[in-house]
């Protein structure tokens, strides 16, 4: 009984901050005033119960936020050291229910999902009565074809409604989704396909982004040859085309049709797995990290309403893509469970011309907008006038997520798209954390926000910083790597099929710590900046790349022996990639060799992933151990060659003259994009 009163003052308490943060006053660039520590209810004393009492914290939240079938016994049960991580243990509950049935008992008739498709000014507006039928048509249809529950399902889908649903079908009937983003190659796709034994695969016989068709049922169709687990391809429709039909191929609206519009939701364990999200490390293939039921969904719910402070009516628009982790947040989980309305954004930033999110901002009337860096650095070249155009007083809280956020589009995010007059909210997170981690909000009202920066915790993040011998770093003013000493509720509960994987991954750099990948700084009043990646994991316009799969996508090529692979700089897409190849002797033919390169990359990976640049070298800087130097390179190709660092264990010091001459050469033709 004692953490249920408790409970309830936590709810109370969050209502509170939740309110007191309306009104954020943004002078030139800054939230000025200072929050009031000694205050019950705010930010620093909740934050203060959480890491202290997070049994006492998040236990009441759990019950009060989502709908139980059987309420759990333990609220937490966790230990970093053999990656044990539950949440909630003994408890009961479908998220499809919390997602839809719930607001459905309520208000049938409020809008789940607006979706801006492809051309403007067609959006299709879905209410949460409908989105549940078409979640149940379609959960129907997978049992029918042969879906258990624990069963694996991979989506192959666009951005839309059939998608969303399709997840929550999963979620319905226990099976468990794994969304492939829908720019990743046959290739890409077969690999996961066949890591997590997928039964069925949901597609679209066509895709449509920024005007131009994208084959997703012929890209599946290769894939699959190479997928003995599959035993049904579901094809759904979003263009008038024809595509050829298999044995194995199933019309997906057509069987929905002969479908009951209800589907009784199966009772899943806290702990039971809800997804499957595939993401690159800095070795190895991609990994299926695995998110589970309850403490998921409670995470990126209250994440989703307090980052952005989502109020009842809002219309909330995260403008990713569901193939990543922040789609799958808040884009679906996240929002749906909140109740609110979704923006489901299919096309580009850029088409049908610069101004695409700004119309759509003053035409749906938007008041949260969440989207990358990238983007924003993109659209800030085209110039004030493509944002003044249109009406964005609906507008509250601005959101970015992906990458660090430079000062230069932080500022116009936030002058320009904002007036000065909206919160931005620059939030760090990762597909393992499954939810934002640090941002500037929740906070007091009048709480400072400084550009660029992430800020602070949210509820239970215990940001540590180490040094490069494991040291805990104590006060401000300091950079190191960035570890979470305590468990969260949506953090991933392990790599699918290979928890050692997990363990070494995560949980081994600094025993009885989560290590991020990340490094960060942290100011003398205790705000955090991420400075980037510390492993060999490059992020390309928000997406994440190891640069051992580019360079692994390379290998196969007869000619070229030896790759090195790094991220650099570049003013768009944050980091682009540069590959360094070594050509065997009797090749003269560079040209033809470094197309091909690029088309295995796109073959393999996606198009994305293919390296800006290609460098031929007769040689790979080499320790005499035999390990490749890419700090070296990275050095040479950012100018920071005066400054090359120990090079004494290098196998022979004149490579890197030869390195440097051969990319001033290079440069000389080409320059850096
Ligand atoms: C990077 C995306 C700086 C970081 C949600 C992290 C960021 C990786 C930020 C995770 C940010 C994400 N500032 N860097 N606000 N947000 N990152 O798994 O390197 O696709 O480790 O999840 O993106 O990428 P992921």
């Amino acid at each position: 009984m004692a953490a249920l009163s408790l409970g309830r003052g936590v709810s109370r308490l969050l209502g509170c901050l939740h309110r007191a943060s309306a009104p954020w006053r943004a002078v030139s660039g800054r939230i000025r005033g200072a929050p009031d520590a000694a205050q019950p209810g705010s930010y620093l004393a909740l934050s203060a119960q959480a890491a202290r009492e997070p049994a006492a914290f998040w236990g009441p939240l759990a019950r009060e936020t989502l709908v139980w079938d059987t309420p759990y016994h333990t609220v937490w049960d966790c230990d970093f050291s053999s990656g044990k991580i539950g949440w909630f243990l003994g408890g009961q509950l479908n998220v499809s229910v919390n997602c839809l049935d719930q607001h459905v008992q309520k208000s049938p008739e409020s809008v789940a999902l607006i979706w801006e498709r492809d051309e403007p000014g067609t959006e299709v507006r879905i209410t949460y009565r409908e989105l549940l039928e078409t979640t149940c048509r379609l959960a129907n249809t997978l049992k029918k074809h042969g879906v258990r529950r624990g069963d694996r399902v991979a989506l192959y889908m666009s951005v839309s409604p059939l998608a969303v649903a399709a997840m929550l079908a999963c979620a319905r009937i226990g099976a468990v989704h794994t969304v492939v983003f829908a720019g990743f190659s046959a290739e890409s796709l077969a690999g996961r396909i066949n890591d997590a034994k997928c039964k069925v695969v949901i597609t679209f016989n066509q895709g449509l982004r920024g005007g131009r068709v994208v084959e997703l049922k012929k890209i599946v169709d290769e894939a699959v040859k190479h997928c003995p687990s599959v035993q049904h391809v579901l094809v759904a429709h979003r263009t008038e085309n024809k595509v050829p039909m298999g044995d194995r191929d199933i019309p997906l609206e057509q069987e929905m049709a002969k479908e009951d519009p209800e589907c009784t939701p199966e009772s899943m364990g806290s702990e039971d797995t809800l997804f499957l999200l595939y993401t690159s490390g800095s070795t190895g293939m991609p990994k299926g990290l695995v998110h589970t039921q309850a403490g998921y969904l409670l995470y990126a719910a209250l994440t989703h309403k307090l980052v952005f402070d989502y109020r009842p009516g809002d219309v909330f628009s995260c403008v990713a893509d569901i193939g990543w982790i922040t789609g799958h947040s808040y884009v679906v989980y996240g929002p749906l469970c909140n109740g609110a309305t979704s923006i489901l954004f299919e096309s580009t930033p850029v088409y049908p011309n610069a101004g695409r999110y700004w119309e759509m901002v003053q035409r749906l009337k938007i008041n949260q907008f969440y989207g990358a860096p990238t983007a924003v650095r993109l659209l800030l070249k085209y110039g004030d006038a493509w944002v003044k155009k249109y009406d964005r007083s609906s507008l509250r809280t601005l959101g970015s997520v992906g990458e660090p956020i430079n000062q230069e589009a932080w500022e116009w995010l936030h002058k320009v798209v904002g007036d000065s007059r909206c919160t931005l909210v620059d939030t760090w997170w990762q597909t393992e954390t499954g939810g934002i981690c640090i941002a500037p909000r929740p906070s007091e009202e009048g709480a400072e926000i400084l550009p660029g920066m992430a800020m602070r915790p949210f509820f239970g993040i215990i940001p540590i910083l180490m040094d490069e011998k494991g040291n805990v770093m104590e006060g401000g003013d300091v950079s190191g790597s960035l570890c979470i000493s305590q468990a969260w509720p949506g953090m991933a509960r392990t790599i699918y099929g290979d928890h050692q994987r997990f363990v070494d991954a995560y949980f081994k750099a600094y025993p009885g710590y989560y290590f991020t990948g990340d490094g960060a700084y942290r100011t003398r009043e205790g705000y955090y900046q991420i400075t980037g990646r510390m492993d060999d994991v490059i992020n390309i316009s928000g997406h994440r790349l190891g640069t051992a799969e580019i360079e692994d996508a390379m290998a196969n090529h007869p000619a070229v022996p030896e790759t090195a692979v790094i991220g650099y700089p570049h003013d768009i897409k944050g980091e682009a990639a540069f590959a360094f190849i070594v050509l065997k002797d009797d090749r003269d033919d560079a040209e033809k060799v470094v197309e091909e390169l690029r088309a295995a990359v796109a073959a393999k990976i996606a198009k994305y992933a293919v390296p800006d640049q290609i460098l031929v070298v007769k040689r790979l800087p080499k320790t005499r151990s035999g390990k490749v130097m890419r700090r070296l390179l990275r050095k040479i190709v950012t100018g920071q060659t005066r400054d090359l660092g120990d090079t004494t264990t290098l196998e022979d010091p004149g490579v890197i003259t030869e390195i440097l001459t051969a990319y001033q050469k290079h440069g000389a033709r080409r320059p850096a994009k």
